[in-house]
């Protein structure tokens, strides 16, 4: 199973997201070999999931809070996000992390809640550029898998996990190109790093300047099971072109 994940941040507006979702509705997607999901603003999921209720594109949300209920003006909890249809969550973004300062208990809190609403989190790690020059990477990374996953029962619910470089993400990062081979090489440790933690397969996504270009170069490599895609991923074509790209490399 290949996995194309569309995190269109907050790119679009209602209106546009909705569109988008209606265009990608409308194309034929069928491939079973493929699992393709779109994260749109909070504020759009519900139209999206209606618009997509018969196409097998999945929704995502981009973040919840760790409580389930109560007194918490301006969040959205987990169950929420589930109630209304969606099957994924962003959690630990790097743009959550580094721009509103979430820490990683906020991140192992989340990751939490959405195991107990049984919607599968995608958690998403990432070293920032003056870690990977330090040659400190393989510390950041550590901290962040162990900081919200260590002492979880990850035993009966879906985990993905999303490797995004900070400094090959476009936008909020500096949107360097991260060669498919270094790629490789962190997924394959993050997989040795996850087996000490769980049992279970957990896909392993890449994320950060992904676009129809590359993508085949990252989702060819034996440990990247698929790609999480920002900027790339807020136009139909693009989006189309790279999965139909994909869908023909398998
Ligand atoms: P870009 O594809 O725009 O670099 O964004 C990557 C990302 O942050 C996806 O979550």
């Amino acid at each position: 199973m290949t996995f194309i994940f569309a995190n269109w941040k907050m790119y679009l507006n209602n209106e546009e997201s909705l569109a988008l979702a209606k265009d990608l509705s409308a194309q034929d997607l069928g491939s079973n070999a493929l699992t393709c999901a779109v994260f749109p603003t909070m504020l759009s999921v519900a139209g999206a999931v209606s618009i997509l209720k018969n196409s097998p594109i999945a929704i995502g949300a981009q973040n919840v809070a760790w409580a389930p209920k109560g007194a918490y003006t301006g969040a959205v909890s987990a169950q929420l996000c589930k109630d209304v249809g969606c099957t994924y969550v962003l959690i630990g973004h790097s743009e959550r992390r580094h721009i509103f300062g979430e820490k990683t208990e906020d991140v192992r809190k989340r990751i939490a809640a959405c195991i107990q609403a049984d919607i599968t989190p995608v958690l998403c790690i990432g070293e920032t550029r003056e870690d990977k020059e330090r040659g400190t990477q393989k510390d950041m990374l550590k901290t962040q898998i162990l900081g919200a996953l260590e002492g979880l029962d990850l035993g009966n619910s879906g985990l993905i996990v999303a490797y995004e470089p900070v400094w090959a993400i476009s936008g909020s990062g500096n949107g360097d190109h991260c060669n498919p081979a270094y790629a490789q090489d962190i997924h394959t440790w993050i997989r040795s790093e996850i087996s000490t933690l769980t049992s279970k397969f957990v896909p392993l996504l890449y994320g950060g300047s992904v676009n129809q270009e590359n993508v085949v170069s990252y989702t060819s490599q034996k440990d990247i099971d698929g790609v999480l895609v920002g900027s790339a991923s807020i136009k139909s074509n693009s989006f189309l072109t790279m999965r139909d790209a994909v869908a023909s490399s398998l």
